[in-house]
């Protein structure tokens, strides 16, 4: 086996391949004069089985590129299989067509990704309206989930907590991360108007005054619907607000927004970043 680092999973693949004995190589990315991607493999994928290993966050749609080209190298240099361990994978929340015209984009990606991988990895995608990976990729997939990570840092960090779930979808993280510690949970009720404007009510009688509140959610991106559940919380008097994702994509500089809301934030490391203090790397190990 070897392990390829894709140009945003170098944070995760060198890690895996020490793990498993594996040899690790990085993918060589760069860019012709014209804006096109040249990418590279240093090791010979010949007869092994490669594992790519990218997060999709950042310039997303290069990286989608990137990959494909990756994999169908590495196919055409000989590779015996080629797995995708994608802890972050996109275009899951584009699951429907929401206005008239609009891309269904998790329909396109999956069948694309499945003509170029033998076996596809993530971790909690963010499946709403199609509930299984199946229904995504028609190769084999598994999808993983990091709550067993989270409810051990929660437990580690924060002493009688409460966690709150931001809207019905982040029943699977916060609900579920609650169960497993013992723990209070609440989950609130959310409208989404568009991508900047959502608004958040609790619907549970819940006395949150001076306690350590656990906001835990799959995404943070623009940060919106955590700032107007940590808005509504407030109201509540609690001690201290926390809040924890599994996927930090912390768009339009959404990180400072919320800790300067006065929120201490962590999140695992399917995407890297200052507070991605949550490691899947093991998970992903045992899973290859
Ligand atoms: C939505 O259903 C997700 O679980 C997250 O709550 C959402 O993606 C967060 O997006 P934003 O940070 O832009 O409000």
């Amino acid at each position: 086996m070897i392990v390829v680092s894709c140009s945003h999973g170098i944070h995760l693949g060198s890690r895996i391949a020490r793990r498993l004995k594996a040899g690790h190589t990085a993918l060589k990315a760069s860019k012709f004069p014209d804006g096109e991607l040249d990418i590279r493999f240093t090791g010979s994928p010949r007869g092994k089985d490669v594992v790519l290993v990218q997060s999709f966050c950042g310039d997303i749609n290069e990286l989608i590129v990137e990959t494909i080209f990756a994999a169908a190298t590495a196919r055409e240099l000989g590779a015996k299989k080629i797995t995708l361990a994608a802890p972050y994978f996109p275009y899951f929340r584009q699951d429907k067509r929401f206005r008239k015209g609009e891309c269904v984009s998790l329909h396109v990606i999956g069948p694309l990704f499945d003509r170029y991988f033998d076996r596809i990895i993530v971790i909690d995608p963010h499946l709403h309206r199609e509930t299984t990976l199946k229904h995504v990729f028609r190769k084999p997939s598994l999808r993983l989930t990091s709550n067993p990570l989270i409810a051990d840092y929660i437990k580690k960090h924060f002493k009688n907590p409460v966690l709150i779930g931001p809207d019905w979808e982040s029943y699977k993280w916060a609900r579920k991360v609650a169960e497993m510690i013992n723990a209070e949970s609440s989950i609130l009720e959310k409208t989404r108007y568009s991508s900047h404007h959502v608004k958040v009510r609790l619907k549970d009688k819940i006395n949150l005054k001076n306690r350590t509140v656990v906001i835990v959610d799959d995404i943070i991106s623009t940060g919106h619907t955590i700032l107007e559940t940590i808005k509504n919380i407030r109201k509540l008097k609690p001690k201290r607000i926390v809040c924890i994702c599994v996927h930090g994509i912390f768009a339009e500089n959404s990180l400072a927004k919320i800790r300067n809301a006065g929120a201490l934030v962590v999140a695992t490391n399917t995407i890297p970043s200052s507070v991605a203090k949550i490691d899947v790397g093991r998970l992903l190990t045992e899973n290859l």
